[in-house]
């Protein structure tokens, strides 16, 4: 049994895919509108009280220098914390949230910085505007490292 389209639907699927290569997107990612960044683990984190605390030794995605996950802390952030491993000892949090139109983040290690998932606004590791259409910077948390727990001060 074969399936048929008829040239509407396939003008339809085609569009679909040239729009996607406009972007600039590189892969699937980027034609949604959600971080690439996995998810850290349920149990490597947890809320006390104003305070996000990450258990580093249970998040292998932030093993390495360049990695980088996306925390959902309870009580935080709408699409959760976006935190990112930038050097020797460097841990850098976000609100996941493009000040432009509110799409989540992804973290271009080689490039140093933070980019909207649609490829457009960029932001340096403080968080701040180098390529628009966003103007605002990011909203950025501090973090602190204490032996293998991630301190994020959230509120
Ligand atoms: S939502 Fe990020 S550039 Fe528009």
């Amino acid at each position: 049994m074969t399936t048929t389209i008829n040239r509407r639907e396939f003008m339809k699927l085609t569009g679909a895919t040239v729009l996607c290569a406009c972007t600039g997107a590189v892969g699937f990612g980027g034609c949604t509108a959600i971080s690439s960044a996995p998810l850290a683990p349920e149990g490597s984190y947890h809320r006390e009280e104003d305070w996000g605390i990450l258990s580093l030794a249970e998040v292998e995605e932030l093993e390495a220098v360049g990695g980088v996950v996306r925390v959902p802390f309870a009580d935080g952030p709408a699409a959760g914390v976006l935190v990112v491993h930038s050097g020797e000892d460097a841990y850098h949090a976000f609100a996941n949230r493009c000040t432009h139109n509110g799409k989540e983040l992804d973290y271009r290690h080689e490039k140093g910085r933070v980019q909207c998932v649609s490829g457009k606004s960029h932001f340096d590791l403080q968080g701040d505007v180098i390529k628009g259409p966003a103007e605002g910077a990011l909203r950025s948390y501090p973090v602190q490292l204490e032996g293998d727990r991630l301190v994020i001060q959230l509120a």
